[in-house]
């Protein structure tokens, strides 16, 4: 069921997360959003309100292990409980090792592995005295297989694949019921193609994109699929794109 629980979201303001948030809601979901840019999540709140949904939203940069924890408050703060969190937001800008963009490949492990971390770091007290709750997680399908150019961000939506999984595993060896869902999205059409700093990788890219791209509700109904299920089954893992798409 969706409808009441309180759901956490981060990288909220555009992409995925907003049509995740935005369909959510228009399921009876309590979305929390968080994203660095604020005047984007007001916006998004307030569309929801005015369709008869519920959201809250903050400032969150994920490399920040108190914006995690604050976020986490304000969901309790608002609707008296936390049931799942998305941990959504990332960067992915591709390039060949050979370009050397050092600068690149520390900010994608600060967002897109740190992130992961401070998140689950905030919301692990909650879900395990309530003894109840789900974590899901965006990597990739380059979390799934090497790609050139997609060494260090593949190398974070690797690190997801890892880490949802021993938190599902260890979650059923000690009775805390969390559920733990990865996705691996293909090319879905975001703002996400904005991170890519090496000329190269973003024309090649951008037109991968344009030939297959697809919306970002697609990726939304799966989420709500997830956290829809009954509270005794877990989805785990779920690879999602285009059909055109030979990956
Ligand atoms: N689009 C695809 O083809 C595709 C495929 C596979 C996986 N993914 C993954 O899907 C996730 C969502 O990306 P998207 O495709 O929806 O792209 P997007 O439209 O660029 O969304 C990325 C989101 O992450 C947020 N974000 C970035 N850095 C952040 C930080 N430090 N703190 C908090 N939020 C931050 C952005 O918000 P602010 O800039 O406002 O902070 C934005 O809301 C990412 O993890 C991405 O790697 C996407």
């Amino acid at each position: 069921m969706i409808k009441d629980k309180v759901i956490i979201i981060t990288g909220a303001s555009s992409g995925i997360g907003e049509a995740t948030a935005r369909l959510l809601a228009s399921k009876g979901g309590k979305v929390v959003l968080g994203a660095r840019r604020i005047d984007k999540l007001k916006h998004i709140a307030e569309d929801i309100g005015a369709a008869g949904g519920q959201a809250v939203y903050q400032e969150l940069d994920v490399t920040n292990p108190a914006h995690s924890k604050a976020i986490v408050a304000l969901a309790q703060e608002s609707f008296g409980r936390v049931d799942a969190i998305f941990l959504n937001a990332g960067i992915m800008p591709t390039s060949p090792l050979s370009a050397l963009k050092v600068e690149d490949w520390h900010e994608t492990v600060d967002i897109n592995i740190t992130g992961v971390l401070n998140g689950v770091a905030a919301i692990l007290p909650v879900f395990i005295e309530q003894k109840s709750g789900q974590v899901l997680a965006t990597s990739s399908v380059a979390g799934l297989k090497a790609y050139p150019g997609s060494a260090v961000y593949g190398g974070t939506k690797w690190f997801v694949r890892d880490f949802m999984e021993v938190l599902r595993i260890e979650s059923a060896m000690e009775g805390t019921n969390i559920r733990a869902t990865t996705i691996y999205p293909a090319a879905i059409n975001t703002e996400l193609l904005g991170s890519i700093s090496d000329a190269g990788s973003a024309e090649a890219m951008k037109q991968l994109y344009a030939q297959h791209g697809i919306s970002p509700e697609r990726i939304a109904n799966v989420i709500a699929f997830a956290i829809d299920a009954p509270e005794d089954t877990t989805i785990n893992e779920f690879t999602v794109g285009p059909t055109t798409q030979p990956w």
